[in-house]
């Protein structure tokens, strides 16, 4: 028996693509909430957003943020899925995409994703960088076909506060004046810095910074999902884990080809949630450090 379908089905006449507003957060919330949750349980993995409520809550700052370019998809005047890319820094970040999981599959992605791609190479951005979920075999081929090239197999990792300051180190919040020390080590790991984003997280009050011998050796603008954090070397990025009071969100991402890293947070408690994966478009230098990703990069 057929079913019918509450969706409106589209082909390439009928997906509009158009900036986002802040009264369709709750709505890209409500999309993403469940495009999340059923890609994640359909392969035993815990969802990204605990529930809509906190997907919206993401919405609304990302349509409302300066520095966030958000999109939607419409068909027949209908949401049906949004993209976001990350313009704080020389690099852009695309993400959270989704697509209502009844229309998955027919194209709509790929117009998210091109809207967003068009405007980082309008506004000249070095590289366009992304996280997926390695499980996902439509969004890795989807980003493969568009250009990304797969960069790191990243562990999601989770686990009770670690609660061991390393000798030798010192670890507090970040301050604006600390700004500077802490783009140069990025820029010194990545090639680029990440100010705008640390710039946001010192006033929200999550960044920290590890002072070995008196200077920053490492720092994180969160040590979680949504944050990165860099590190001269893995010890110094150590310091920052081993004092977080805890990994927020799904947990850290932790680069699994960095073994010793990885071993160590292993060795101190923490279990392994999903498997993602760093792609990259445009500029990409390989890292000379230690580093955990965000979600977007
Ligand atoms: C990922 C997502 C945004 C993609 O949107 P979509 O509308 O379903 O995808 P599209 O139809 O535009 O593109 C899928 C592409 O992958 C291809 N594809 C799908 N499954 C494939 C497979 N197993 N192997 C190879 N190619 C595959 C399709 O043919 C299509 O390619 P084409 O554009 O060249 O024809 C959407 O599926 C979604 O919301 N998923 C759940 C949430 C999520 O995972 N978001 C991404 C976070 S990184």
């Amino acid at each position: 028996m057929a079913t019918e379908s509450k969706s409106p089905i589209p082909n390439s006449e009928t997906v509009k693509i158009r900036p986002a507003k802040l009264e369709d957060a709750a709505e890209c919330g409500r999309i993403s909430g469940e495009a999340f949750f059923k890609i994640n349980t359909s392969h035993g993995f815990p969802p990204d957003f605990p529930s809509a409520d906190v997907a919206s809550g993401l919405h609304r700052m990302l349509f409302s943020h300066p520095g966030f370019y958000c999109v939607v998809a419409e068909v027949d005047g209908r949401i049906v899925g949004s993209n976001c890319l990350d313009e704080r820094t020389s690099i852009a970040g695309v993400g959270p995409i989704t697509v209502d999981p009844e229309i998955q599959n027919r194209s709509v992605g790929r117009k998210l994703m091109q809207a967003v791609m068009d405007r980082a190479a309008e506004r000249k951005f070095a590289g366009v960088r992304l996280v997926q979920a390695a499980f996902h075999n439509r969004s890795l081929s989807l980003y493969a076909k568009l250009g990304f090239d797969v960069r790191e197999f990243l562990s999601v990792m989770q686990g009770p506060p670690i609660d061991k300051l390393p000798d030798g180190y010192r670890v507090r919040p970040a301050t604006v004046s600390d700004l500077d020390a802490c783009n140069r080590l990025c820029k010194a790991v990545h090639g680029h810095d990440r100010s705008g984003e640390l710039t946001d997280a010192i006033k929200e009050g999550t960044a920290t910074v590890a002072e070995r011998h008196g200077r920053i050796a490492a720092y994180a603008s969160v040590l979680g999902f949504f944050g990165h954090a860099v590190g001269e070397t893995n010890p110094d990025l150590q310091a920052l884990i081993a004092t977080a009071p805890k990994f927020l969100g799904s947990g850290i991402l932790v680069p699994a080809r960095n073994a010793a890293l990885f071993r160590w947070c292993l060795e101190n408690g923490l279990k392994v949630v999903q498997p993602m994966t760093l792609m990259t478009a445009g500029l990409y230098n390989e890292p000379m450090g230690a580093y955990l990703p965000s979600v977007l990069y």
